[in-house]
């Protein structure tokens, strides 16, 4: 299965450093291979400017939203259609990331409408799930993170959750330098695949699996190689131009 490796910018970079750091990264990630997709999420504002640049350079590095609304359209002040992105190249959205979770009431119904309305303009959904400090110490944390998937799939056609790509980011690993021990990641991400077979009612092509949270150059290498992790979701590392390529070389 192929890596995906995405860089979610969060709420940093205006319209020009935007630019400045996608062009840097073209210039750094010049391999290009089958079996990695490197993905940027930037804010929306320069959304239109960084699909410019990466059209302009013919790149295979694919544009993602950080988050987008499930009504079609109308009285949403504020808000993004789902419909308002696929004519800007976007292929891939964020949806339930934990800032969103926690700060904007993002629930797991609204992780679900949204969902359903990026499969239905053929924009890949990139969910996010994840137990928070107070969970994982309490031990509840599987049943979280379970819920939350299956929450997010609800009455999704089994196809429809084999077009899913599912990102495991423990809230408290987020911008804080801490990570899980690689084999508290490979237990989850068995456990997320184990559900993911019965959601897809098959074992074959499941949704790829991303692991996020403080990933850096450093341990970007021995997270992939974790059994059934198949990409990272970078935040404050995919700032930085020459971090963000040597974490997608160490998918190579
Ligand atoms: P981080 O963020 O890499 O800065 O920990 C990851 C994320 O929020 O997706």
């Amino acid at each position: 299965m192929k890596k995906i490796i995405a860089g979610n910018w969060k709420m940093n970079l205006n319209v020009s450093d935007s630019s400045t750091l996608i062009k840097e990264i073209l210039k750094e990630i010049t391999t290009t291979n089958e079996n990695l997709e490197v993905v940027v999420a930037p804010s929306y504002l320069a959304v239109d400017a960084v699909s410019k640049i990466l059209k302009e350079n013919n790149s295979s590095i694919k544009l993602s939203v950080q988050d987008a609304h499930w009504q079609e359209e109308g009285a949403y002040t504020g808000k993004v259609a789902v419909s308002m992105l696929a004519d800007l190249g976007v292929s891939y959205s964020l949806v339930g990331h934990s800032e969103q979770r926690l700060y904007f009431n993002e629930t797991d119904q609204t992780v679900n409408n949204k969902t359903k309305q990026l499969l239905k303009y053929n924009i890949t959904p990139i969910v996010c799930i994840g137990e928070t400090l107070e969970e994982r110490e309490s031990e509840q944390f599987e049943e979280v993170i379970l819920s939350q998937l299956k929450l997010a799939c609800n009455n999704l056609s089994s196809e429809e959750v084999k077009k899913l790509v599912i990102a495991y980011e423990p809230v408290w690993a987020i911008g804080t330098g801490k990570i899980p021990s690689f084999e508290q990641i490979a237990d989850i991400h068995q456990l997320i695949k184990s559900e993911l077979k019965n959601l897809c009612k098959s074992d074959d092509n499941l949704p790829a699996v991303l692991y996020g949270g403080s990933v850096k150059p450093e341990n970007a290498k021995e997270i992939m190689n974790i059994q059934d992790v198949d990409g990272v979701l970078v935040g404050g590392a995919s700032l930085k131009a020459k971090d963000f390529s040597q974490i997608a070389s160490s998918a190579l």
